[in-house]
């Protein structure tokens, strides 16, 4: 369905709350830029959306987002390049996945053009906010949740399409220690995993509590059905080298098909590192970082880029993995980060630019 929002309407700031904020200092996620995109679902479509000032909801608090849960994200960045034009990175792929993650929680579609013109649009008035201080971006939050009311277990028939921008420092200080969780699970055969939904991160929040109480910054999920299996880190997918063998677990049901995975696999694999997508079993971490072969751990994600992994916990040894030269992690992380900020070509046309 095309639907036509040439009509977006704009209403501006009165005045700018960007120089009360330390861009040299930048957290992330906790600063917003003035103006946000505000879209609504309702009599049965999507409406035009409008740029306003990033303001409070109001909501009903019999609003279904409040009860079911009915909420979905994308996570997205922008990025300044030295002669200050913006790029954006595969918009298309986060676009599409939106759809899909609304789809398995009976949201509807939301038109692609909405989604793309309306992020475009929103970006270029944010244009001052998207910083230039090494390791950072304006970091975009899409989200669509239920704003239809009712207590009836059933999809609302009312929503709303946001997007709010933070501008960013890095999501992690410093190397993760993981542990290896066998009890929790993030995701199940048939069920919500490979969605972005906001329910996905609220169920990871326990464990990964009782994780950090034991030392360890993030859990690695494993299978739910027998826990032999690594399947991502946290919030990111995951990466484990294995002597100069780079292996990811497969997308499926469980695992979101994320857009920094599998450009770590487009880039790795167009370098001559041998890469191979296929289920990792924990045991395999455990004998492999006995005899040496382990070489090194990563996770993979949009906010975190790549994150590395300083080691593992798992039952009740921990294992250290070595300070290596050369790492995949860095090397991957200086290719996939060129790319983005424009300060090397683009092979792969992953970059969109926005101004
Ligand atoms: C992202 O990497 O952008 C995500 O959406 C993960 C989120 C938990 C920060």
């Amino acid at each position: 369905m095309e639907t036509n929002i040439t009509n977006i309407s704009v209403e501006k700031v009165k005045t700018s709350k960007i120089s009360q904020v330390d861009f040299n200092n930048l957290p992330f996620g906790k600063v917003y830029s003035d103006h946000m995109l505000v879209c609504d679902y309702v009599n049965g479509a999507w409406q035009t959306p409008h740029i306003i000032p990033h303001q409070k909801i109001t909501l009903d608090p019999a609003a279904k987002i409040f009860h079911y849960g009915q909420s979905v994200f994308e996570g997205m960045k922008a990025y300044k390049d030295v002669d200050g034009h913006i790029w954006l990175f595969r918009p298309a792929e986060n676009q599409a996945r939106l759809n899909i993650s609304s789809k398995r929680i009976a949201i509807p579609e939301l038109p692609k053009e909405i989604f793309m013109e309306g992020l475009k649009t929103l970006i270029q008035i944010e244009k001052d906010w998207v910083p230039t201080t090494p390791g950072s971006s304006l970091y975009i939050r899409p989200f669509i949740f239920a704003s239809g009311l009712g207590l009836h277990a059933s999809p609302a028939d009312q929503y709303k399409f946001l997007i709010v921008c933070a501008p960013s420092g890095p999501y992690f200080s410093g190397k993760l220690k993981v542990l290896i969780e066998e009890k929790y699970s993030r995701a199940a055969n048939g069920g919500v995993g490979y969605a972005k939904a906001g329910g996905n991160y609220a169920g990871q929040f326990y464990p990964t509590q009782l994780a950090v109480e034991k030392g360890y910054q993030q859990v690695v999920w494993t299978d739910d059905n027998t826990h032999e299996y690594i399947e991502e880190a946290g919030a990111m997918n995951i990466f484990v080298r294995i002597n100069d063998t780079l292996l990811t677990s497969p997308v499926s049901d469980r695992i979101l098909d994320g857009v920094t995975r599998k450009s770590v696999i487009d880039i790795a694999k167009a370098e001559g590192i041998p890469v191979e997508i296929r289920k990792i079993r924990v045991e395999e971490l455990v004998v492999a970082s006995k005899n040496g072969s382990l070489k090194e751990m990563f996770g993979a994600g949009t906010a975190a880029v790549i994150s590395p992994i300083s080691g593992f916990g798992h039952r009740d040894a921990d294992y250290s993995l070595p300070e290596i030269e050369n790492s995949y992690a860095d090397h991957l992380k200086k290719r996939i980060t060129d790319i983005q900020y424009n300060r090397t070509d683009d092979p792969f046309n992953w970059r969109y630019r926005v101004l």
